[in-house]
């Protein structure tokens, strides 16, 4: 196989072609690793893949997770999550309605994601992007005296926080708490591979440790505003047959708008678990 890596941008992204990532062995696992470590978010298109390939492909990377919202998990497999507008004899195929705020994926688990891989089934010929932007950069923007307290800095990552944000969804059972009970991350993650900073930013339901919530809540919101200016920011446009790979151990990343009224969007997503972030 001969793969070729190109660049997509100068903080963010680049796209591997010449994969068929059903046929790939060890080797080119590394490689695309190694491609998906500095580039922060890889991009393969024109591949064809069941979920079990999916799956498969995702599990070379590492442990893949069980879904967190069993509502959305594909009925012939499991380890795959469905995002979808799609509503077939009254039941919804997959999640419409998260994402569309900028976060890194499940950082309210005591292990959160290291890899996302989301595949395109479906996709609208308008809207519906997913933009991605660079942490890494945030740290390193940092001036010595943000940099000393952002480095001593402990963060809340509550899930319950994050459902009451779900308006149109019920509360979470005392059962569903007590499965993802709350947990403490660094405010400034490094990267197990590289050894790189960045500032760790779930979604905007986290809170610094000792702040007050609008406090805290405003100093989230600026670090994310300063992560994803415009001018930083790669926005993937979808095909049917991209799988998208983001390495969330420093990339932030948002769904786009679309009109759902008008089209259909059906992505299939595997997650693999990381390390506890350090
Ligand atoms: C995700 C996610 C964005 C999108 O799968 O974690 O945020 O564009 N998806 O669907
Ligand atoms: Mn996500």
């Amino acid at each position: 196989m001969a793969i070729a890596i190109r660049p997509l941008g100068e903080h963010v992204g680049a796209e591997a072609t010449g994969v068929d990532v059903r046929a790939i062995g060890p080797a080119e696992t590394e490689r695309l690793l190694d491609a998906l470590t500095r580039h922060g978010v890889l991009v393969l298109r024109d591949q064809t893949m069941t979920p079990d390939d999916l799956v498969a492909f995702g599990r070379r990377f590492g442990p893949v997770e069980y879904g967190v919202r069993e509502d959305y998990q594909l009925p012939e497999n499991k380890d795959v999550y469905v995002i979808s507008n799609i509503v077939e004899n009254g039941r919804p195929l997959g999640n419409p309605n998260d994402g569309f705020a900028w976060h890194t994926d499940l950082s309210f688990l005591e292990h959160p994601t290291a890899y996302t891989f989301l595949y395109a089934i479906e996709c609208p010929p308008e809207g519906a992007q997913t933009e991605f932007a660079s942490a890494f950069r945030t740290y390193d923007a940092l001036d010595a005296q943000e940099r000393a307290r952002l480095d001593a800095m402990r963060v809340l990552h509550s899930y319950d926080m994050l459902h009451k944000t779900r308006k149109w969804a019920a509360p979470l059972s005392e059962d569903q708490k007590a499965k993802f009970p709350d947990v403490v991350h660094p405010m400034v993650r490094t990267h197990p591979v590289t050894g790189r900073k960045s500032v760790y930013l779930g979604p905007n339901t986290s809170l610094p440790i000792g702040m007050g919530e609008a406090e805290g809540a405003a100093l989230i919101a600026e670090l994310m505003d300063r992560t994803t200016d415009p001018r930083h920011v790669h926005a993937h446009d979808w095909r049917p047959g991209d799988l998208v790979v983001w390495d969330n151990r420093g990339m932030v990343h948002r769904a786009t708008e679309y009109d759902k009224a008008r089209y259909r969007r059906l992505m299939h997503r595997v997650t693999v678990r990381g390390e506890r972030p350090f």
